[in-house]
């Protein structure tokens, strides 16, 4: 009799948990599916504004706020860099100026570096750029707010000051503040490329997808991004392009849907102007990663990310002592 109802028991307490088991299954799958439904809304794919209508890009109206000190007109660079900085990177600024974004002659060509800001948060660091600004004269800046999401302003604001500015320019780089760039192996390979129109290189991302995980660092929101890939484009840590692609991006970047992700922003113009993105030579020479240093093999690189203040300086002075003068 006791042992009936203990079984009884049992049976009710296992029928009790596969029914919670059941139930939590069930809330979990739903609030899993919720969460995620848009990774499987079929109908939204393909169709850029039917359920998700995206807005196209708008440029910042308006002045510079500071303008570098140069006269494109009269003294045409051969290579313009332009380097994506925010207020706090000072360090890395005056790093830069000191080793491969001094103004210099290579092959018989001249290199400027600019870097492009917005406008600070804080008012203080405001006006600290602006007197940044005035001793060095190599501050592009606008005003919007600087921020990670506005790094689409920020690029097109370096497109918009080369159509402007500085069209004559033969090439410019786009690149990042925690980039190292061999400016002199990047000269020599443009100059043997002899590709002067209709230009633009980098890193390769040919086959890349907007990420719709929702805790990755690079997530896409259908929104946003209705496609189911992205055009071809490189990796925003440093991309050359020739300077009347310039001119064409910003002619048409009006028309181009707005993404916050600036290469693949880039990437959309370049599709729409059917401008194919080629390699600058037949072995890799970007590298949108960390490598490690050693003096034969940035002899041969074009570009690295992940390098520190200090690194830059290292890096420099060890490429230029130790090649010999070979680099130059
Ligand atoms: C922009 O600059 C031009 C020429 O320097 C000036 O005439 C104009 O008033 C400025 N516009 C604004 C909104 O500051
Ligand atoms: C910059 O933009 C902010 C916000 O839109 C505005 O309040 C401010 O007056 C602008 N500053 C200048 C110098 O145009
Ligand atoms: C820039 O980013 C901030 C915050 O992320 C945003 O509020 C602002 O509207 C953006 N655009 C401009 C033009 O400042
Ligand atoms: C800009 O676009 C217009 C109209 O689409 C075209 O006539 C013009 O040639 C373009 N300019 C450049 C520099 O591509």
């Amino acid at each position: 009799m006791l042992k009936g109802k203990k079984i009884h028991q049992a049976q009710m307490d296992s029928r009790k948990l596969r029914w919670f088991f059941c139930l939590l299954g069930l809330s979990c799958g739903s609030f899993w599916f919720f969460y995620n439904w848009t990774e499987f809304c079929v109908f939204c794919e393909n169709s850029q504004g039917l359920l998700f209508p995206t807005e196209t890009f708008r440029r910042i109206e308006g002045n510079f706020s500071q303008l570098p000190d140069i006269d494109c007109h009269k003294n045409p660079p051969f290579l313009v860099l332009l380097v994506a900085s925010s207020q706090q990177h000072l360090d890395a600024r005056m790093a830069i100026r000191q080793t491969w974004g001094k103004e210099r002659t290579v092959a018989g060509k001249r290199l400027v570096t600019f870097f492009l800001l917005g406008r600070a948060v804080d008012p203080s660091q405001q006006a600290d750029i602006a007197a940044e600004g005035q001793k060095y004269r190599d501050i592009i800046q606008k005003n919007f707010t600087d921020t990670y999401y506005n790094l689409t302003l920020k690029t097109m604001m370096g497109i918009e000051w080369v159509h402007r500015f500085c069209y004559q320019a033969s090439f410019v780089m786009k690149t990042d503040i925690d980039v190292f760039v061999n400016v002199f192996y990047l000269t020599e390979l443009l100059l043997r490329k002899e590709k002067t129109t209709g230009f633009f290189t980098g890193f390769l991302k040919l086959h890349e997808y907007p990420i719709r995980r929702r805790w990755s660092k690079w997530y896409v929101s259908r929104e946003e991004y209705p496609g189911k890939t992205y055009p071809p484009f490189c990796s925003g840590t440093g991309y050359v392009l020739s300077s009347d692609v310039a001119s064409q991006i910003y002619n048409v970047s009006e028309s181009v849907a707005f993404i916050k992700l600036e290469d693949v922003f880039i990437g959309l113009c370049l599709e729409k102007l059917k401008i194919r993105l080629e390699e600058l030579h037949s072995e890799q020479t970007f590298f949108p990663e960390r490598i490690r240093f050693s003096v034969s093999r940035f002899k041969k690189i074009v570009m690295c990310h992940e390098v520190e203040p200090s690194e830059q300086l290292s890096f420099w002075n060890h490429l230029v002592t130790e090649s010999h003068g070979e680099v130059l």
